[in-house]
């Protein structure tokens, strides 16, 4: 098994698993949301089920896992693609045409993502699931849960404010580009790579990293609305 951390062909491997996961946390997550809009009590009984359960913080464990290792081997693959360019990278002047710009910018547009998740773990999972566990264990108030499922509110809360709409918007752009770059290079590093297949893989990565952008924006998009509707009905 040594060889998924000493080739360069297994730390890829370990990446494209490891991202292909995360894909599929993000449309089971997108799809959840998208059921914000559909109804209300529907999404808070999501929330509900996927509370401070043992089945849902060990599938955050899972999930916290995934990430870290994602990362940790970003950092090494970018480390390992650095130094095999060694002095070339001074001889290159002018910019590289068949290089598309977020496949060089992948490690930075994956920092982003990861800043603003940090910002979104603060505007939602801190004040349910986090709070929701420490009420479990005693070491807040029973009180201090009322409002621990009611993801609905944290919702409206939220995308009423116009900077938070720019901000998750701005997030969902980099997600974007950093999603139809990472699901081409994932199936193209899994063998999906010959002339016939790799046009379908740019379409089957920009599909999909579309669909999964647009179920969070229309989220965002739709409680803004909302705000403004409540707004102008006053
Ligand atoms: C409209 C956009 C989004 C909304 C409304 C939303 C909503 C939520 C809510 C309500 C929770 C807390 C669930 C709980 O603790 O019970 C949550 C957790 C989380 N969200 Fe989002 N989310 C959005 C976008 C995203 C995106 C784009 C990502 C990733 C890039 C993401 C990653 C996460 C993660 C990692 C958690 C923690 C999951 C866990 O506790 O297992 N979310 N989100």
């Amino acid at each position: 098994m040594t060889w998924l951390t000493n080739s360069s062909i297994g730390r890829k491997v370990v990446m494209s698993v490891t991202g292909a996961a995360l894909v599929l946390f993000l449309l089971f997550h997108g799809t959840m949301n998208v059921v914000a809009i559909i109804s209300e009590e529907g999404y808070n009984m999501i929330c509900e089920f996927l509370g401070a359960n043992w089945y849902a913080i060990i599938a955050t464990m899972g999930l916290a896992l995934l990430m870290v290792i994602h990362i940790l081997y970003a950092f090494v693959l970018s480390l390992q693609n650095y130094r095999a360019r060694g002095r070339e990278r001074y001889a290159v002047s002018g910019r590289q045409s068949d290089v598309e710009w977020s496949s060089k910018n992948m490690l930075v547009l994956g920092l982003i993502i990861i800043g603003f998740l940090g910002l979104h773990l603060y505007n939602f999972w801190y004040k349910m699931q986090w709070v929701e566990l420490q009420v479990n264990l005693g070491l807040l108030p029973h009180e201090a849960g009322i409002d621990a499922a009611n993801g609905i509110k944290y919702i409206k809360d939220l995308f009423a404010q116009p900077v938070y709409v720019a901000l998750y918007l701005v997030w969902l752009g980099a997600l974007w580009f950093h999603l139809t770059h990472g699901v081409w290079s994932a199936l193209h590093s899994l063998g999906l790579n010959n002339n016939t297949w790799m046009p379908r893989v740019k379409m089957i990565s920009n599909i999909l990293s579309t669909l999964v952008v647009l179920m969070f924006a229309s989220v965002v998009v739709y409680y803004f609305g909302y705000a403004l509707g409540a707004t102008y009905a006053l």
